[in-house]
C-alpha cells in the first residue's frame, strides 16, 4: 500500500526510523501531474533503495509573477496511481502553509550557474527551486535523489548546491524520455491544444538536426544555431525563448561544438513555455 504523508514531522520521524533501522532512503522531488517522465526516476530509484520516496509539491516559490503556479496541472488520484505502479512507497504532498510559514525567510541562493538559460528568462526560479530541494532533503533525509536531464540546468544547480553545501545526498541524474514522437515529456503538455501539440514538435525536430549537422562535421555554432532557428522560426505558433550553446559541466558559452556541447532550448508555443536540450556526445 502506498502511504500519503503530508506532515512535515511525520515524515521526518518515519524517515529517521528507517535510517536508523539500516533503510537506504530514495527521493524523487516532483510537482505532480505525472507521466512517464516521472516514473522512470521513481523506478530507478526502487532498485536503488529500500524506501522511495516521492514528493508531489508545487512549489509557489519557484514560480514568478504571471507564471502558471495557479494553473500548474494538479490531479492526487492520478497520481498516486501512477506512482504506486512505479513502486513508491510513500507520496509526501506537504501544504505550502506548512513549508512556507509565517515569518519565513530563509533562501539558498546557487550563484553562477543560474545565471543564464532559465535564469535569466525566469529570474528567482532557481532560488526556489534549490531552496525547496534542500527542504525536501532535510525533511526525507534521503541517501539517494532523482532529477530528469530534461531540466538540464535544474540538475547542474542542484549538484552545485548538494556539493557546496556538504549534503550527503548522492544527486542522480537521468536521461530524458520522450513521447513516441520525440516531444519531451512534461506536465506543462497538458496545456497544449492539438495544434499547438504537432506544432511543440519543433523542439525536438530542432535537436535532431543540430545533432545531424554535428555528425556530418559542422562544429560552428553559428552555423548549427542558424538551423534551430530556422526551424523554430518556420513554426507560426512557435516563439524562441533561447537556444544555446554550454559546455555541459560549466554552462559557459562554446563558439565550437564538441562531445561535451549541451543545446539548449526554450520556447513558447502559445502561452506555454517548454524547454528541451541534448548534449551532442550522448545518445
Ligand atoms: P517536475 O517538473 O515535476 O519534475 C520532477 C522531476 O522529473 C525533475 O527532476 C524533472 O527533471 C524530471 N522530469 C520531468 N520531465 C522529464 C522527462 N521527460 N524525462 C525525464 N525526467 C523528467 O522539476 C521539478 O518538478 C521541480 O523543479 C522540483 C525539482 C520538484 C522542485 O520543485
Amino acid at each position: 500500500m502506498i502511504q500519503l504523508i503530508d506532515s512535515i514531522e511525520g515524515m521526518q520521524a518515519l524517515a529517521a526510523q528507517a535510517r536508523m533501522s539500516g533503510k537506504t532512503i530514495a527521493l524523487v522531488p516532483t510537482m505532480g501531474y505525472l507521466h512517464a517522465g516521472h516514473a522512470s526516476l521513481m523506478e530507478e530509484g526502487r532498485r536503488r533503495a529500500d524506501l522511495l520516496v516521492a514528493s508531489i509539491f508545487v512549489n509557489p516559490a519557484q514560480f514568478g509573477a504571471g507564471e502558471d503556479f495557479a494553473t500548474y496541472p494538479r490531479d492526487l488520484e492520478r497520481d498516486r496511481q501512477l506512482a504506486r505502479a512505479a513502486g513508491v512507497d510513500i507520496i509526501f504532498a506537504p501544504k505550502a502553509a506548512d513549508m512556507y510559514p509565517r515569518g519565513y525567510q530563509t533562501y539558498v541562493n546557487v550563484d553562477e550557474l543560474t545565471l543564464p538559460l532559465c535564469g535569466a528568462s525566469r529570474p528567482g526560479h532557481f532560488r526556489g527551486v534549490t531552496t525547496v530541494v534542500a527542504k525536501l532533503i532535510n525533511i526525507v533525509m534521503p541517501h539517494l535523489a532523482f532529477f530528469g536531464k530534461k531540466d538540464y540546468q535544474q540538475l547542474a544547480v542542484i549538484r552545485r548546491m548538494a556539493a557546496d553545501l556538504n549534503m550527503t545526498v548522492e544527486i542522480i541524474g537521468m536521461p530524458i524520455v520522450r513521447e513516441e514522437d520525440g516531444l519531451a515529456m512534461s506536465s506543462r503538455n497538458a496545456y497544449l491544444s492539438a495544434a499547438e501539440r504537432r506544432s511543440a514538435l519543433c523542439l525536438s525536430r530542432a535537436l535532431q538536426a543540430v545533432r545531424d549537422g554535428y555528425r556530418s562535421g559542422e562544429t560552428a555554432v553559428k552555423v548549427l544555431r542558424q538551423q534551430v532557428l530556422d526551424i523554430i522560426d518556420a513554426e507560426p505558433l512557435a516563439e524562441i525563448d533561447y537556444a544555446e550553446f554550454y559546455h555541459e559541466a560549466t554552462l559557459a558559452g562554446v563558439d565550437r561544438a564538441d562531445d561535451r556541447t549541451l543545446v539548449a532550448l526554450a520556447v513558447r508555443i502559445g502561452k506555454t513555455r517548454l524547454i528541451d536540450n541534448c548534449v551532442l556526445g550522448e545518445e
